[in-house]
């Protein structure tokens, strides 16, 4: 198993958000974490990452227990993270934000980022303040990518892109799960999913409802007009 969580208790403060959430994901599979607005999904995300530490429960990354460890440690184990807010230095270029990010021994490097996303290519000069959206979303993964992570955390990846920009998102999932890549996908809806992850949790409230392969999930409607608002 490339991470697995066990039985997670997080809270901000007083506030308890995730209530004893357990969940795996397995070598070079894409997981799908699913949930309405405020359900727990980042707070996942932030678990994992070490960005707040969960009171009970453990997380293990491959033969080691990660829970408790810094960020930074946690990221140099192998486990990247592209949060919602898409952070990308607003006064560097491109080609700036690649190289610095880039790390020997990944299987990726700054030019193939850009062969990866063919939007980027033409900017490589650009800073990214004068990026739009959906350009910084698709640097923001290849700023993960160049450091050669195991594990890709990517929290809403398509949130507010044009349709033409998510299908070189979904293209590039794609690309990254042929190279074996483990990948814990966060997304409110089930376009994505339903096109690349093999399997899927839903979470309401911060306890687990559903849990199974996408295409279960595909089949069980009632889950998704339930906990997704699909149909509704
Ligand atoms: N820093 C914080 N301090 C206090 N409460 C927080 C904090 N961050 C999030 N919360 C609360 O925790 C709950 C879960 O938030 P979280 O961001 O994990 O949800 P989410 O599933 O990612 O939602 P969204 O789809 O809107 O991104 C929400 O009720 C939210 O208001
Ligand atoms: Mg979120």
């Amino acid at each position: 198993m490339n991470l697995a969580v066990e039985g997670i208790h997080t809270y901000y403060g007083e506030s308890y958000i995730l209530k004893g959430l357990s969940l795996e994901v397995p070598a070079g599979k894409v997981v799908a974490l699913l949930g309405r607005n405020g359900a727990g999904k980042s707070t996942t995300l932030k678990s994992i990452m070490g960005l707040v530490q969960p009171r009970r429960g453990t997380i293990s990354f491959r033969t080691q227990r990660i829970d408790g460890l810094p960020p930074f440690r946690i990221n140099a184990l192998g486990v990247a993270y592209v949060p919602e807010e898409r952070r990308i230095f607003s006064h560097l270029s491109v080609r700036e934000n690649l190289s610095i990010a880039e790390r020997k021994g990944s299987p990726w490097n700054s030019a193939q980022m850009l062969e990866m996303f063919p939007p980027l290519a033409p900017l490589r000069d650009r800073r990214g303040r004068h990026l739009s959206g959906g350009e910084q979303q698709m640097l923001a993964i290849a700023r993960a990518l160049v450091t050669g992570p195991r594990l890709l955390l990517l929290d809403e990846p398509s949130q507010g892109l044009a349709p033409v920009i998510v299908d070189a998102v979904v293209d590039s999932i794609t690309e990254m799960k042929t190279q074996g890549l483990s990948i814990l996908l966060v997304e409110q809806d089930l376009e994505i999913p339903f096109k690349l992850a093999d399997y899927a949790y839903i979470i309401d409230q911060g306890v687990l409802v559903f849990a199974g392969s996408c295409q279960e999930l595909r089949e069980r409607e009632d889950l998704q007009s339930r906990y997704l608002g699909v149909g509704a």
